[in-house]
């Protein structure tokens, strides 16, 4: 029987024997169940059942860690041997040829653009980065200490309020106009927030600027008329946009998936995701790095911090991946563009740490026996500190790109006929039906 990885969508042949035998021994029967992609359909074992009104069997698996949820062609993720592909396009490639809005056309259309198409796309993305002024409001009515990523995740649900035609999620045209609206919006968004916790007035987008420019340019413009970002700093910023782009059902995209299921607007699904990389286990990881260099603040300090992830008191952030048990290939990408990124604002003294870590990490067998390596937040907040970025920023960073990875899953997710409204079932642990007690008898 081929075995099909259903990582590769089922490239194997299927055979006449390509299904699983089970004996119920309960009953002592036996079911045939198709296998398919290396997957058997979790409704294909509601037939077992031990009695004609028994509802069947189901799967249970917290936090998904074995369950394929859809069916896509976005994102390719093999964590044994350490690929990511985007579309098919290694993401080693993409990283040193391609910029993030390329990228983002490729994710949203699936294939890389011609000439014209990427043209028509960025003058589109250029046209939308500017946002209702009301939004301006919106967003200055945040504490002058409130976490970007918070402001980040109200201002993008508010959307949804500027943008009613939103909801019209059968519609291709609205589709395109919201995907296009996200993409290029969520920069202005993050950088309102930035200046907003800064206490610095708002800098307008910059139609003449690339997108990364563009972003630079909102953050960080002073008094001068035209702010004019050192090209080595925009280019790993876009590096750092096509690496952070997608990665296939992580936690946010799966947020974006199960809520957009219900038809809701993209802006609303948008803001779930947001919400679930706001996680310290998740995009949240690249600030809770810094603070984990910080706080050992010596390299001396190391042996005994690792000492303390050991006994459970601590965690490596930026280490370990779900799918990842080999070096996650964003990381090392992250790690050479660190390199460019401090020749021009100069060594991050936590980088010595960071790269201390990592040395004692990769030769230390609970590690390696937990396959535990730098995950893409490992280094990333190196890169944001070194620009200056506060590290409440570093998700805000993070959720900048993924945006075109979700809006490009919601996409697929809305064309998909075998798709309907997300709905798991439970295990039911609690008390069964008991009658109602007056508080005088409690
Ligand atoms: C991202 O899914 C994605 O694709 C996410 C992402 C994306 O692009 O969308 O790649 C982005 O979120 C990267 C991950 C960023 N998070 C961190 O760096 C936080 C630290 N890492 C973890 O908490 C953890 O590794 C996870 C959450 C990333 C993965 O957790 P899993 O797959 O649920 O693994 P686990 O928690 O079951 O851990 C397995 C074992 C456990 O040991 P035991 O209890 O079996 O003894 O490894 C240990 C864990 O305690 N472990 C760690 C560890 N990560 C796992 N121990 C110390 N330090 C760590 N970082």
């Amino acid at each position: 029987m081929t075995q099909t990885d259903p990582q590769d969508g089922g490239g194997g042949v299927a055979s006449a024997s390509d299904t699983l035998t089970v004996t119920d021994n309960r009953t002592g029967k036996s079911y045939e169940i198709p296998i398919s992609d290396g997957t058997v359909r979790a409704m294909d074992l509601r037939q077992i059942k031990v009695a004609d009104d028994d509802f069947g069997l189901m799967t249970y698996d917290p936090a998904y860690t074995n369950t394929a949820s859809c069916r896509s062609s976005i994102t390719y993720i093999d964590g044994d041997a350490g690929i990511l592909e985007y579309r098919g396009y290694p993401i080693e490639q993409l990283a040193e040829n391609s910029t993030y809005l390329e990228v983002a056309y490729l994710l949203v259309y699936g294939e890389l653009p011609t000439q014209q198409q990427l043209d028509w796309w960025t003058n589109e993305i250029t046209l939308h980065t500017f946002v209702h002024e009301n939004v301006k409001e919106f967003v200055g009515g945040f504490r002058h200490d409130a976490h970007p990523m918070g402001m980040l995740l109200g201002a993008v649900g508010a959307l949804s309020t500027f943008y009613p035609d939103g909801m019209a999620i059968g519609d291709p045209a609205s589709r395109e106009i919201q995907t296009i609206r996200l993409i290029s919006k969520m920069p202005t968004l993050a950088a309102f927030a930035y200046r907003h916790i800064q206490g610095r007035p708002y800098v307008y987008p910059d139609n003449d600027l690339a997108y990364p420019d563009n972003f630079l340019s909102m953050m960080y413009k002073m008094t001068e008329l035209k702010y004019e970002a050192d090209p080595r700093l925009s280019r790993a910023l876009d590096i750092l946009f096509i690496l952070h782009a997608d990665h296939e059902q992580n936690c946010s995209t799966s947020a974006v998936r199960s809520v957009g299921s219900s038809q809701v607007d993209p802006y609303s699904a948008v803001a779930a995701g947001i919400a679930a990389l706001y996680g310290p286990l998740h995009g949240g990881a690249n600030e809770a790095v810094l603070r984990m260099l910080r706080r050992i603040e010596t390299v001396e300090n190391i042996p005994g911090f690792i000492e303390g992830v050991k006994s459970g008191n601590e965690r490596l952030m930026g280490f370990g991946h779900r799918v990842y048990k080999n070096y996650d290939p964003r990381a090392r990408i992250i790690k050479s563009a660190a390199e460019d990124v401090f020749e021009v604002t100069g060594k991050n003294p936590l980088l010595d740490i960071a790269l201390e870590l990592e040395k004692i990490a990769l030769e230390d067998e609970y590690f390696i026996g937990r396959k535990l390596y730098p995950n893409v937040d490992f280094y990333s907040g190196l890169i944001y500190e070194a620009l200056g970025l506060p590290v409440e920023m570093f998700p805000v960073m993070f959720a900048i790109p993924r945006t075109s990875g979700w809006i490009a899953q919601w996409l697929e997710m809305t064309q998909d006929g075998e798709q309907k409204i997300a709905r798991p079932r439970q295990i039911y642990t609690g008390e069964r039906t008991r009658d109602y007690v007056a508080i005088g008898q409690r």
